[in-house]
């Protein structure tokens, strides 16, 4: 299965991908997460990328679809995969069909989107932090480490924050999320694609209408 999760930044969307990663089997593809790494790296593609994150704006459509259309040829993507943040722009979501395509893979299968209220949307970025050695997520309101500063998963004691949840940037990334990303809704809904889920329900209930529109 191809699976698209679409939503507005602190929709849920890497919440509810790692989770159909375990449950379905399917790879999880976060264009955040590996631009993210490519800038840890300090590789060409994290140098260009650095600030344009770090200031809440896109990075340009060509470096992600050459980013991802790499990423999807390889061997653990075969059973299927989801994209998370991605695609962003209309020109992305018609790269990703071109792509598709050429590599003799069809089309996406199906599309969600979480609908969640910006209020929300700033609460939950505004509160998020995760463990600087294993990567497990933690939110100041949501869910705090079982015994206080210590990682549930690792046992470590530094937790970090991303830079690109600063309230200045968090209002950057909310508004190319209205401007560049929300075009991409009509797109897949003429395509027959688009389901939208109540992404302001607890992650459990999330999951669940998640799991009613693919079916099993
Ligand atoms: P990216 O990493 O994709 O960030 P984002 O889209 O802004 O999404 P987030 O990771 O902030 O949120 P999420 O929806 O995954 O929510 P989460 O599950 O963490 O992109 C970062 C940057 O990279 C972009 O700004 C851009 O510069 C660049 N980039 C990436 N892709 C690009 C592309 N295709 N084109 C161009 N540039 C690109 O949840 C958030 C919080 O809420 C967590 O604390 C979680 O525990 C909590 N939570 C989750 N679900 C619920 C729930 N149902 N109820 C209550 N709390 C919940």
């Amino acid at each position: 299965m191809k699976l698209v999760l679409l939503g507005p930044p602190g929709a849920g969307k890497g919440t509810q991908a790692k989770r159909l990663e375990e449950t379905r089997g399917l790879k999880q593809l976060s264009t955040g997460d590996m631009l993210r790494a490519a800038v840890a790296a300090g590789t060409p593609l994290g140098l260009q990328a650095k600030q344009v994150m770090e200031s809440g704006q896109l990075v340009r459509d060509d470096l992600i679809v050459a980013m991802i259309a790499e990423r999807i040829g390889e061997p653990d993507c075969a059973k299927g995969f989801i994209l998370d943040g991605f695609p962003r722009t209309v020109q992305q979501a018609e790269a990703l069909d071109a792509m598709l395509v050429a590599k003799g893979l069809g089309g996406i299968d199906r599309v969600i989107e979480l609908a969640v209220d910006e209020p929300a949307l700033i609460e939950r970025i505004a509160g998020r932090y995760s463990c600087a050695k294993c990567g497990a997520g933690y939110h100041d309101k949501f869910k705090q480490p079982k015994t206080n500063g210590v990682c549930d998963r690792c046992g470590a004691k530094e937790f970090v924050r991303r830079p690109d949840d600063r309230p200045e940037a968090v209002a950057t990334r909310l508004a190319a999320y209205r401007q560049q990303t929300a075009p991409i809704l009509p797109y897949y809904r003429a395509r027959g694609l688009l389901t939208t889920v109540d992404g302001m329900a607890d992650p459990e209930e999330v999951a669940r209408q998640i799991d009613r529109a693919l079916g099993s």
